[in-house]
């Protein structure tokens, strides 16, 4: 199954939704992969599809409205979207966990966080209920949750909300999955929790091999954290290596428009570079590159053609017909 180390591989994945206002092409050509054990940092504004990326993968999309029209997602070899949906309720959680941005949403708020898990816990494995609920507790200890047999007597509103995530952790990783997608999990949280959850999902990396999916519009975040980095911009990746590559020597004048807007510390926020322009309508995308109207290295092929993601140097993914020199700036 080791098959040149990807444990995840998506291949062209073209994914819309028939809306009343028309149809939204949410994503175009969407291809990147992850290493086992890596952590993969996906970074874009809002709107850009990073959450169409996840429910793809993991099957989670409504459909309608969404429809996945082209590309496969491979995971361990096999093609996910081929999957019948009973397959897929075994393969999430047990082997494909996610953590979802809205973590009311994920937590079920009639439920304690026991039954909730013993719940998860007893669907993958056939253990008895006490043996699932010392699991449980194994699970909130791995992510430091102080007296965990007490949490487990809780609803998830008696809960403050960096402990909600910590849960939603723990319940993500509690059937041992080998990947994990976190979709913005820090997004809600103060900077101290903020830190102290993306050093667990470090410490979960070490512990238990995991390779992660990071979902956030946070270029400090990534910079943390990720061992890789997809930079997506209206439905499409733009740029795809590893964290150094992309930061020391950005292709895309997306990246680097993002790499400049990334608030200095010693700086105060009115200094501050933002790329001109909005996201487009994903209704009436812009032709071409969708990035065209807002790009200063744009030429008149631009408007004409979507530039395809191509290596451009080793491992160094780009969509651009007139990528930066790579260093030689
Ligand atoms: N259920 C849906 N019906 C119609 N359009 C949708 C639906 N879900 C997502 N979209 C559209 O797909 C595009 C991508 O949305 P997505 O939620 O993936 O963005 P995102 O990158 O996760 O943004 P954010 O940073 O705000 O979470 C957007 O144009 C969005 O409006
Ligand atoms: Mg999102």
């Amino acid at each position: 199954m080791k098959k040149n180390g990807k444990i995840l591989e998506v291949q062209n994945l073209k994914v819309y939704f028939d809306t009343e206002e028309g149809i939204v092409k949410a994503l175009e050509d969407v291809s990147f992969s992850l290493k086992r054990s890596e952590i993969l940092g996906v970074i874009g504004e809002t709107g850009s599809g990073k959450s169409v990326t996840a429910y793809t993968i993991t099957r989670l999309l409504p459909q309608p409205p969404g429809m996945i029209l082209e590309g496969k997602v491979l995971f361990e070899g096999e093609d996910l979207l081929k999957k019948s949906e009973n397959e897929m309720l075994d393969i999430r959680g047990e082997k494909i966990s996610m953590i979802f941005q809205e973590p009311m949403t994920a937590l079920n708020p009639v439920f304690t966080v026991e039954e909730q898990m013993t719940d998860v816990i007893s669907y993958h494995e056939k253990i008895s209920k006490k043996q699932a609920a010392e699991k449980a507790i194994r699970a909130l200890e791995l992510v430091k949750i102080p007296d965990p047999s007490l949490v487990m007597k809780k609803y998830p509103h008696e809960l403050s909300g960096g402990m909600r995530q910590r849960v939603m952790i723990a319940l993500a990783l509690s059937c041992e999955p080998e990947l994990l997608i976190a979709d913005e999990p820090t997004t809600a949280l103060d900077v101290t929790i903020q830190a102290q959850i993306l050093a667990l999902i470090l410490e979960m990396r070490e512990k238990l091999g995991l390779s992660v999916i990071m979902i956030t519009h946070n270029f400090g975040i990534v910079s943390e954290i990720c061992d890789s980095v997809a930079v997506m911009y209206a439905g499409n990746i733009v740029e795809f290596s590893s964290i150094y590559n992309v930061f020391e020597n950005p292709l895309h004048p997306y990246t680097e428009g993002l790499l400049k807007a990334i608030p200095p510390l010693d700086k105060d926020v009115e200094s501050l570079n933002v790329i001109p322009g909005v996201v487009p309508n994903l209704i009436h995308p812009p032709s071409g590159c969708r990035f065209h109207p807002r790009c200063s290295r744009k030429l008149d092929i631009c408007e004409k053609k979507p530039p395809k993601l191509v290596e451009l140097t080793d491992g160094h993914f780009v969509a651009c017909h007139n990528p930066l020199g790579g260093g030689k700036r």
